[in-house]
C-alpha cells in the first residue's frame, strides 16, 4: 500500500497529473471559517481553493450559495450541522432527514459531499448535549440510508483531542470514562457504517500548556537530539512530534475500547501567525509557517504515526481565512492561511506537497509598504534595506525609473520588494518591524519594473562595504529623515562604491 501510494507520488511529481489513489489516500483539506468583517464570495472562494491546488474543505454549516459555487469543482466537502441545530435533529427523525434531503441530496453529486460533521467537539464544550449526539448521527444515518447516499457520504462528528485523557504516553490513553456511555456506541456506530473518527489536534495548545515540558520543536515537527526524542516505554515506539503522538494516543483510547478499525481523520489542527505578544509570543508567522509546511509535508508523504506507519491520516488545516470577527484572545483571529483579501499569511516552504498550497500564486507575490504605516517607520526600514540589506536602490534617484512618485511610500516599497525577492521571498523577510506586508498586486508602474521573476536586486555583500558603513550606521541612528537625505546618502554610497571599485 506504502509502496503504491509512493510510486503514483513519485508518477504525480513526474506527470504533474493528479493521482486517484494519491488523492485519497493521504489528503490535506482545509477548513473554512467565516466569522469575518468582510466574508469573501463564494466564487471568489472557490477561485482561492483552486488557484491552490486544494481539493478537500470543511465547511462549518451546509450554506447554499457556497456548495453551489463547489458544484462540479471535483472538490470534495464536509458539510456540519452546527451546535444550534442539534436540538432539533437528534430529536426527530423527520428534520433529519429535511436537513439531508436539503443540505446534502438536493447538491449531490455535483456537490461532492464525502461526510456530515455532526456538531463541533459537544462533548467537550455542550456536556449537556452529549445525549442528543448518538441520535442525531443516527437519525441522519437513516435519512442518508433512505436516499441511497449512505456509501458516499460518512457521518461522524469532531472531538477535540481533550477527552483522550493521559494522552502521553500513547498505549496509556483512553477516553474520558464518564463519556463511555456516548463513545462506546459512537464508536461501533463509526465501525458499522465505515465511518473515521474525527478529532482536533492543536498541538499549538498542548505546547502553550505544558508549562515548557513540551518543546518547541516537538511541537512544530522539527528534528529533535535522540536523547530528547519522546519514547512510549510501553511500545518502544519513538515520537518525534506532538502531531503523531495525539493520533496514536486516539488509536490506543479506541483500542482500550476494542475498536481497532476506525481510521482516525484530523478534521481540524494548524498554528496561529500572530497573537498578542506578552501572551503568545509563540504566535509568530515563523512557527506557523514551520508548522503548516511541515505537517503538509508529513501528512502527504504518508508517514503515518509511530503505531500505524504507512496509513495515511488525512488532515484539514484550521483554517482557510483569517477570522478577525472571532472573540477570544488575539490568535484566535489569526489561523488564516489567507487574509480576507487571499492574500497569503506567509509562504509555505513547500516542496513534495503534491503541489496542494505550493507556491502557484503565491510566488507572484510581492512586499509592499503596509498602507497607513508610519512614515518615520517608514523611512527607517527604507535606509536599512539600502544600507545592510543591500538592495541596488539606484533605481531609486532623480532620473531614474523608480524616482517618481516621490514619496518615501513609493520608494519603500520598492526597496522592501527588492529585499523580498532578492532573499527568495523566505518566511520573515517582507516585515521591516512591521511596516511592510505582501500583496498579489504587482506594484510596477511605468518604466520602473519590480524585480520578481527576473532574479535579486540585492548587490553583493563585500561590494557594498562602504555604503553599509557610511549609509546605515548613521541611518540606524539618523531614524528620521526624508527622501531627498535619503536620496543624497545613496548617490554618496554610490560615488564612494565607484570609487572602492576603481
Ligand atoms: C426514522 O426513520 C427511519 C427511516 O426513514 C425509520 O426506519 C425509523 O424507524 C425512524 N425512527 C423513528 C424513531 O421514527
Ligand atoms: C467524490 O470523492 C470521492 C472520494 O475522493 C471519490 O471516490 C468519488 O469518485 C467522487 N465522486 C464524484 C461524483 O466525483
Ligand atoms: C471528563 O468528562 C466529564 C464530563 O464531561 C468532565 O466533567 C470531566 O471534567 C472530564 N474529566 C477530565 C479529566 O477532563
Ligand atoms: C474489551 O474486550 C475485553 C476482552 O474481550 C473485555 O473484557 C472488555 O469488557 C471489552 N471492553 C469493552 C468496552 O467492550
Ligand atoms: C517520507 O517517508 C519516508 C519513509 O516512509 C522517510 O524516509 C522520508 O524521510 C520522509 N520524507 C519526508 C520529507 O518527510
Ligand atoms: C515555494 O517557494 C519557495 C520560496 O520561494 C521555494 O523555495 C519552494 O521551492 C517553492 N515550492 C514549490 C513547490 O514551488
Ligand atoms: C511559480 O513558480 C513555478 C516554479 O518556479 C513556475 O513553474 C510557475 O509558473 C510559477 N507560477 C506563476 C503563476 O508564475
Ligand atoms: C526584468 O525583466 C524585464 C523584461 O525582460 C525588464 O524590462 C526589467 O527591467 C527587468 N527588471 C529587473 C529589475 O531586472
Ligand atoms: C555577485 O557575485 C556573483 C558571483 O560572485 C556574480 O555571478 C553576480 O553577477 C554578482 N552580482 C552582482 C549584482 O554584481
Ligand atoms: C566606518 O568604518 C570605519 C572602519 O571600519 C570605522 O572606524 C568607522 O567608525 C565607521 N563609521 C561609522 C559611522 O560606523
Amino acid at each position: 500500500m506504502k509502496k503504491l501510494f509512493f510510486i503514483s507520488f513519485v508518477l504525480l511529481l513526474l506527470l504533474a497529473a493528479s493521482s486517484v489513489r494519491g488523492e485519497d489516500d493521504a489528503y490535506i483539506g482545509v477548513n473554512i471559517g467565516t466569522a469575518m468583517s468582510s466574508v469573501p464570495s463564494p466564487s471568489q472562494i472557490t477561485a482561492l481553493l483552486r488557484s491552490q491546488n486544494i481539493r478537500h474543505v470543511r465547511l462549518y454549516d451546509a450554506d447554499p450559495a457556497m456548495l453551489a459555487a463547489l458544484a462540479n469543482t471535483g472538490i470534495r466537502v464536509i458539510v456540519s450541522v452546527p451546535n444550534e441545530q442539534l436540538l432539533g435533529i437528534g430529536n426527530s427523525n423527520a428534520t433529519a432527514a429535511n436537513w439531508v434531503a436539503k443540505n446534502v441530496a438536493a447538491h449531490y453529486p455535483s456537490v461532492n459531499i464525502t461526510a456530515i460533521a455532526v456538531g463541533s467537539e459537544v462533548l467537550s464544550t455542550l456536556p449537556n448535549a452529549a445525549p442528543l449526539i448518538m441520535p442525531a448521527m443516527r437519525y441522519l444515518q437513516n435519512a442518508l440510508v433512505a436516499a441511497a447516499l449512505d456509501r458516499y457520504v460518512k457521518i461522524s462528528t469532531p472531538h477535540s483531542s481533550s477527552i483522550i485523557l493521559d494522552s502521553f504516553p500513547p498505549s496509556q490513553a483512553f477516553f474520558n470514562r464518564s463519556l463511555d456511555n456516548v463513545l462506546v456506541p459512537m464508536l461501533k456506530f463509526l465501525q458499522s457504517t465505515g465511518a473515521p473518527l474525527m478529532l482536533n489536534v492543536y498541538p499549538y495548545y498542548d505546547y502553550m500548556r505544558s508549562n515548557g515540558v513540551i518543546p518547541l520543536d516537538y511541537a512544530l515537527f522539527r528534528p529533535l537530539p535522540p536523547n530528547k526524542e519522546a519514547v512510549d516505554a510501553n511500545t518502544l515506539l519513538h515520537y518525534t512530534n506532538v502531531f503523531d503522538a495525539v493520533v496514536d494516543a486516539a488509536y490506543f483510547a479506541m483500542a482500550y475500547l476494542n475498536v481497532t478499525n476506525v481510521p482516525v481523520m484530523v478534521t481540524e489542527t494548524g498554528w496561529p501567525h500572530k497573537g498578542d505578544p506578552s501572551t503568545e509570543p509563540d504566535a509568530t508567522a515563523d512557527n506557523a509557517n514551520t508548522y503548516n509546511s511541515n505537517l503538509i509535508r508529513h501528512v502527504m508523504n504518508s508517514t503515518g504515526t509511530p503505531k500505524h506507519p504507512g496509513v495515511a491520516v488525512p488532515t484539514y488545516i484550521y483554517e482557510l481565512y483569517d477570522e478577525d470577527t472571532r472573540p477570544g484572545s488575539t490568535s484566535e483571529k489569526y489561523w488564516g492561511l489567507f487574509d480576507m483579501n487571499g492574500i497569503p499569511a506567509y509562504t509555505l516552504h513547500l516542496t513534495g506537497s503534491g503541489q496542494v498550497l505550493a507556491n502557484d500564486t503565491t510566488n507572484q507575490t510581492y512586499c509592499v509598504a503596509r498602507d497607513g504605516a508610519d512614515p518615520k517607520m517608514l523611512q527607517a526600514a527604507l535606509d536599512w534595506a539600502c544600507g545592510p540589506g543591500k538592495v541596488d536602490c539606484s533605481v531609486l534617484m532623480q532620473g531614474q525609473p523608480c524616482y517618481d512618485p516621490d514619496t518615501v511610500e513609493a520608494h519603500a516599497t520598492y526597496a522592501f520588494n527588492a529585499y523580498y525577492h532578492g532573499m527568495g521571498m523566505g518566511s520573515g523577510t517582507c516585515y521591516f518591524s512591521g511596516v511592510a506586508e505582501i500583496t498579489t498586486t504587482d506594484p510596477s508602474h511605468g518604466s520602473c519594473v519590480y524585480s520578481g521573476k527576473n532574479g535579486s536586486a540585492l548587490l553583493n555583500g563585500t561590494s557594498l562595504a562602504p555604503s553599509s558603513n557610511s549609509t546605515a550606521d548613521s541611518a540606524a541612528q539618523r531614524a528620521i529623515g526624508d527622501v531627498s537625505t535619503f536620496v543624497r546618502t545613496v548617490v554618496s554610497a554610490i560615488m564612494l562604491l565607484s570609487v572602492f571599485l576603481l
